[in-house]
């Protein structure tokens, strides 16, 4: 199974932007844990990080089919989760299986979080976890995974 693990804007400052938030890991080594973790298991990880709307669009077009296929997604939209609807429209239109993943919890904080426009798209949202979500998101997505395998 090949995942692709999408960071949205600003996540490529963790370790510096408000590590009371989001914790004292730089996303590298969040990827790196992500990586370790993985090894073993029947899945190999594909990672992406960008700042605009357009791109995250672009490469989750590009996840759906072609050469850049993959068979699921993990996203952390960052701030486009309260808005982006293109973003939304790309997750529904690319037909994989999707969760969501934010460090913070987004319900605990301030009510303009509150609402995520992509999470209705998703198979699921893990907030609230610290880097621990994105590995829980790929054994949600494997297990998903054995389980249709395994039903008749
Ligand atoms: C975030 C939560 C968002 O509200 C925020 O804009 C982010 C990070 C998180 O991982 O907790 O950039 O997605």
């Amino acid at each position: 199974m090949k995942i692709l693990v999408i960071h949205g804007p600003n996540l490529n400052l963790l370790g510096k932007r408000e590590p009371e938030v989001y914790g004292s890991e730089t996303l590298d080594e969040i990827n790196h844990r992500i990586r370790n973790y993985a090894m073993g298991k029947e899945v190999s990880l594909e990672f992406f990080q960008s700042n605009h709307e357009g791109e995250i669009i672009d490469r989750i077009q590009q996840a759906a089919e072609g050469p850049e296929k993959c068979d699921a997604l993990v996203i952390n939209p960052g701030a486009y989760t309260h808005y982006s609807i293109a973003i939304r429209d790309a997750i529904s239109g690319a037909g994989l299986p999707t969760i969501e993943v934010h460090l913070s919890n987004i319900y605990a904080r301030e009510p303009i979080r509150h609402k995520s426009v992509i999470a209705p798209v998703c198979l699921g949202q893990i907030s609230g976890l610290g880097p621990d979500g994105y590995m829980l998101a790929i054994e949600a997505l494997l297990a998903k995974e054995k389980g249709m395998r395994d039903s008749p």
